[in-house]
């Protein structure tokens, strides 16, 4: 096979990445490890001498993904039989060593907790063409140090805070995945954030797979915002993913409170019937739901709030699924992820009777998400007119020299301009609005200090 002039010590590494956030930034600390390994990124997957798949198993759909990708890679395997494939991530947690099995191209199985091994993987991959698997849950991803990660270049990184769930939601596999909540201590959270800020990022988002329930010695998620506010030039500040039974007084008072906190929340509610929540064991009822956003609205004026919903969860009634939208109306979310139920191994919901045809459930997820259409036309389009700060991602997919940014409040904003200005903010006139998006003009100063910013919030 034809090698690029300049072979790093190691080889080459691709690593793809599903998943959450959090699975994002694991990829990030996964080549963090490889660089310091001695490998260096492949311009093409081609090239690679590891290729690394960082997997979800959130949903059915997400895993099979992953083994039909395993397979494709056998003519590169053929080619070049010394390539390490691995699988990491959620599957690996969940499947181990049948990994192998199902598919005879990986090499190695590396679970979510256990990511320090990939070195000494690799390196007994290499000497004994043997197929280690290591599922320990050794804390690695919380414990791993800020600085060694190989964050993606931009204004936006990731910072995990805590790992694991110890909910118990009847659908949800990440508990068996992830296991149990486990928090970052709050000075070595400072000390990561300061290290972003000083490689120039300026927005931090914070990962936990129920990041409310952060807890170092008597610091909450609350303490954790306010403490942060003293990195000054981290001036955007996310969390994700809140549940609402855990979000207290403290979070929300500490977001009305701390100028670089965006006024957007994740809150996933799953439900909008009473029902449907008791059965999947949510901990909260749609009435606590909806004063836990009366109460951010009331403490955050103009907060954005986004969603998630299972449709088709086992036994859904037409009446439960109109109680969904019911709160759909009620609520009016920026935004709406939603999902046909899929059964997980392992987990209670898996053990319930269904009856609910999968045409009916389809039918039901499309009835959804055209009304949500409609309800974010109408939000969006109450922007126009209105003057937002954007932080700018970069070129924007619709090309024709657009660049795209978001909002505080996490909305997309297309305008025209120049790609090389990822990184900064912006001041943008919004000039019209589609369900999904905003079209902008920039119009202001290029780059607001922070005294400006507190004022815009
Ligand atoms: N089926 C469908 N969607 C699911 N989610 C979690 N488990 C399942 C499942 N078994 C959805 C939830 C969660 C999001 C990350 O994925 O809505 O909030
Ligand atoms: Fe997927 Fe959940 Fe694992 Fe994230 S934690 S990668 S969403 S299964």
């Amino acid at each position: 096979m034809k090698r690029p002039d300049s072979v790093p010590p190691a080889g080459r590494y691709r690593i793809e990445t599903w998943g959450c956030q959090m699975n994002a930034h694991d990829s990030e600390k996964l080549a963090g490890l490889l660089e310091e390994a001695g490998y260096r990124p492949a311009a093409d997957i081609s090239q690679a001498d590891v290729i690394l798949l960082n997997t979800c198993t959130v949903r059915d759909k997400a895993e099979e993904k992953v083994f039909s990708r395993l397979g494709s890679f056998r003519p590169l395997k053929e080619r070049n039989p010394s390539l390490i494939i691995g699988v990491c991530g959620c599957v690996a947690q969940k499947e181990g060593e049948s990994v192998f099995r199902r598919s005879g191209l990986a090499d190695l199985v590396l679970g979510p907790r256990a990511i320090e091994s990939l070195p000494a993987m690799l390196e007994q991959v290499r000497r004994d063409r043997c197929r280690p698997v290591d599922l320990g849950r050794r804390d690695d991803s919380i414990l791993f140090a800020g600085h060694r990660a190989r964050r993606l270049p931009g204004a936006h990184a990731y910072l995990t805070v805590m790992e694991g769930c110890n909910k118990t939601c009847t659908y949800c596999i990440v508990p068996l995945t992830r296991g149990r909540e486990v928090s970052k201590a709050a000075p070595e959270v400072l000390r990561e954030a300061r290290e972003v800020a000083a490689a120039g990022y300026r927005e931090i988002e914070l990962l936990g797979q129920n990041v409310n329930a952060y807890r170092s010695g008597r610091t909450h998620l609350g303490g954790l915002l306010r403490m942060l506010q003293e990195v000054e030039t981290i001036r955007r500040l996310r969390f994700t993913t809140s549940h609402p039974a855990h979000l207290s007084l403290e979070i929300i008072r500490a977001m009305r409170d701390c100028p670089s906190v965006c006024d957007h929340l994740h809150l996933p509610v799953q439900s909008g019937a009473d029902s449907v929540l008791e059965r999947m064991q949510r901990g909260y009822s749609r009435r606590r739901y909806l004063d836990r956003v009366e109460n951010l609205r009331s403490h955050v004026p103009g907060i954005a709030l986004s969603t998630d919903i299972i449709v088709g969860f086992p036994g859904e009634t037409p009446g439960e699924f109109a109680q969904t939208l019911s709160l759909l109306r009620e609520v009016e979310f920026d935004q709406v992820f939603s999902f046909l139920y899929s059964p997980r191994e392992g987990t209670p919901a898996d053990a319930l009777a269904d009856g609910v045809e999968t045409a009916e459930k389809r039918a039901r997820l499309a009835e959804l998400q055209a009304l949500q259409q409609e309800i974010q036309l109408r939000r969006n389009r109450s922007l126009v007119g209105s003057v937002e700060e954007i932080l700018v991602d970069g070129a924007s997919r619709q090309g024709r020299g657009q660049i795209t940014g978001r909002t505080r409040s996490n909305r997309v904003v297309n305008l025209p301009g120049d790609a090389a200005k990822a990184g900064q903010f912006m001041k943008v006139e919004i000039v019209s609005a589609g369900p999904n998006s905003l079209e902008g003009r920039p119009c202001g100063p290029a780059d607001l200090d922070l005294a400006e910013i507190a004022v815009y919030k």
